[in-house]
């Protein structure tokens, strides 16, 4: 089952997706994250989308589709539980997705779920969050229960945590920019297939993961 997270920056897509890896085994695929580890080399390709990356604006769709098959092909789509964090991002990316789905996988089951935060949370929790360059996993600065337990080490591995370079008010702002007039119009486009539920996410991050969790098994 294909479980697409759509949202805006910083509505908790990667805190949700980290909950239902680790207690449910769900697959998570972030093309984000996938992003971030391509910049990590040293190649020309991870020096380009290293600026794209740091300015908020998008990677090119065909290069994004290509890593995100590289990690989707790993899995049994018809019997793991996958999240799709991030992708599609743009009516283009979701009808190169559909078309793909309906070439290969004819019967899969998908389902859209829309995380829903005023956008004055969304720039409070980005410009507070801290991720690890590791795992990729997100902290909050001040949320007591997203902080990590030793001032700012990752919990599960250790690493020393960073601020995300698009995480500067200036970057937050054009991905914002982007996300409302991009993104949200697939809100309209999976309405109209009937495969979007909506989650409002204005809530601590264990209520947010029960919300999304039943919605998953729907
Ligand atoms: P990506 O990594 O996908 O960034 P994003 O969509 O901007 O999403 P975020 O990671 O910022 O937010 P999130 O919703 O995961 O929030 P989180 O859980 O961390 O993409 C980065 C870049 O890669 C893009 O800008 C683009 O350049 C490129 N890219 C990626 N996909 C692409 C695509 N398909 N096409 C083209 N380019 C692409 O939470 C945020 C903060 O809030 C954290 O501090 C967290 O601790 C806190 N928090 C979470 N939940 C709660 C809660 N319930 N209460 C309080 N605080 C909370």
């Amino acid at each position: 089952m294909i479980n697409i997270f759509l949202g805006a920056p910083g509505t908790g897509k990667g805190t949700v997706s980290y909950l239902l890896k680790k207690n449910c085994n769900y697959k998570h695929l972030s093309t984000g994250n996938i992003f971030r580890n391509i910049t990590k080399r040293n190649t020309q390709i991870a020096k380009k989308v290293r600026d794209i990356l740091k300015k908020g604006e998008l990677v090119d769709d065909q290069l994004t589709f290509k890593v995100l098959l590289e990690d989707l092909e790993k899995y049994n789509l018809k019997k793991d539980n996958i999240i799709l964090d991030g992708y599609p991002r743009n009516i283009n990316q979701a009808e190169i997705l559909l078309e793909y789905f309906n070439r290969h996988y004819k019967d899969l089951k998908i389902s859209v779920i829309n995380f829903k935060l005023p956008e004055s949370v969304i720039i409070e929790r980005l410009t507070n969050r801290l991720i690890c360059p590791k795992c990729g996993k997100s902290y909050h600065k001040i949320f007591f229960e997203l902080k990590p337990q030793k001032e700012w080490y990752c919990d599960d591995d250790g690493t020393k945590l960073i601020q995300r370079e698009d995480d500067k008010i200036k970057s937050i702002k054009k991905r914002l920019e982007i996300y409302n007039k991009e993104t949200k119009p697939l809100i309209k486009y999976f309405t109209n297939r009937d495969i979007l539920i909506n989650v409002d996410v204005n809530d601590s991050s264990e209520e947010v993961y029960k919300k999304v969790f039943e919605k998953c098994q729907n």
